[in-house]
């Protein structure tokens, strides 16, 4: 059968690249870039490293307000699945990519799959949280990656056909921790010692946008005594600059670029606590045995949260600081995103689809 995947934004490059490793085994792929994402940083180090083709075509949408992104994603898009012609297209989380490659299979009537279906923050203010729910009541298929995701879709009664397969970033993580500990030189490119720093993100428009927030975060962990390691995400660096705060930052923190798949998964495995507002690192944190602080309010990654390894603590500046003090989770770790075959049982399940 013929695939056509949807991809624009980085975690997305990460996911699929799991997924097509195995799909191109025994499907045939068009793979198609938004153009949500394209600094070198935020984009081709992923195709260059994660062992995927090259897209067969980018929209070059790049960076506009949300409507006027996600409209000019959905013309392109219908364009290319109505060129295609495929047996089913592929889009995966939650950002406005998927939400507009969501509404284009719809407008072409072509079955639409979506991986990483059922998540709830159930914060409506969260752009991602629209864009998930509506694409997951446009859905065909719907690839859960936990139990919880596959009741949070049976409680909203969607009309697909709802699927457990785990959770796909747990393939990813699995694929490069071994990988990265043998051509990583990122520790010592940063100058960190492992076990002895701090692995902070933040990205998350709530956070980046709000002055008073970002400031918070940024105070909280420039207060930790272990270095912080921040690899800045774009958008972060430009609300740092336009509110004043990117000197001090970078004096009291090491800023540096976003980095590549295998040097972040190195830096998140040595790291001795992350903190984020990330989902993605949220999971791979937690897959990795380095406890996790989040700097939101809510999560959709809950059950992180109730196994002891991640703690939710806000844009509170005591807060972060007390809990990265003191995350000390316990010994014992449930499973609830499976065992790293996430891919494969896609790959299956769109077989028989
Ligand atoms: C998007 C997703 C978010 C996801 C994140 C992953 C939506 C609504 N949000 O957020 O769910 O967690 O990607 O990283 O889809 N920029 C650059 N270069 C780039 C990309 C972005 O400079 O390559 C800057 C631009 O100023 C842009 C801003 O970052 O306006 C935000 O980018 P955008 O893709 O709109 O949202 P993200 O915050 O990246
Ligand atoms: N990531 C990366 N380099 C970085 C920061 C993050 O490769 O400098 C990876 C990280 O390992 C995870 C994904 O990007 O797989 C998370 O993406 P992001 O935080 O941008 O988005 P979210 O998961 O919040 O949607």
């Amino acid at each position: 059968m013929k695939v056509l995947t949807v991809v624009g934004a980085r975690p997305q490059f990460i996911k699929a690249a799991a997924v097509s490793r195995e799909l191109r085994r025994r499907h045939e792929e068009v793979l198609i870039h938004t153009g949500q994402h394209y600094d070198e940083e935020m984009s081709d180090v992923f195709f260059e490293e994660l062992g995927i083709p090259e897209p067969d075509d980018n929209l070059g949408v790049g960076s506009s307000s949300h409507g006027a992104q996600t409209a000019e994603m959905l013309a392109g898009l219908e364009e290319r699945i109505e060129a295609e012609d495929p047996d089913a297209v592929l889009v995966y989380g939650d950002t406005n990519s998927t939400l507009a490659a969501a509404i284009a299979a719809s407008k072409v009537d072509t079955r639409l799959a979506h991986v990483e279906a059922g998540l709830r923050s159930y914060n409506r203010e969260m752009p991602e949280e629209i864009n998930r729910v509506l694409t997951d009541h446009a859905a065909d298929l719907l690839f859960a990656p936990s139990r919880r995701a596959v009741a949070n879709l049976r409680e909203e009664s969607v009309p697909g056909a709802v699927h457990n397969t785990g959770d796909v970033m747990c393939d990813a993580v699995r694929w490069a921790r071994d990988r990265a500990e043998d051509h990583s030189e990122i520790l010592s490119e940063v100058g960190v010692e492992s076990g002895e720093y701090v692995l902070a993100t933040v990205h998350r428009a709530s956070n980046t946008d709000d002055p008073e927030r970002l400031a918070a975060i940024l105070d909280a962990l420039a207060g930790d005594p272990r270095e912080v390691v921040l690899p800045a995400h774009p958008r972060t660096i430009n609300r740092m600059r336009e509110y004043e705060m990117y000197e001090e930052a970078s004096e009291r923190l090491t800023l540096v670029d976003p980095v590549g798949y295998l040097d972040f998964v190195r830096l998140q495995d040595r790291a001795d606590a992350v903190a984020t507002d990330s989902g993605g690192v949220q999971k791979e944190a937690f897959f990795l045995d380095t406890p996790c602080v989040t700097m939101r309010e809510e999560t959709e990654w809950r059950e992180t949260v109730e196994a002891g390894w991640n703690e939710l603590v806000g844009a509170n500046e005591t807060a972060i600081r007390r809990a990265l003090a003191d995350a000390d989770p316990p010994g014992d770790k449930p499973r609830p995103y499976g065992d790293g075959d996430a891919a494969a049982r896609i790959t299956e399940l769109l077989d028989d689809a």
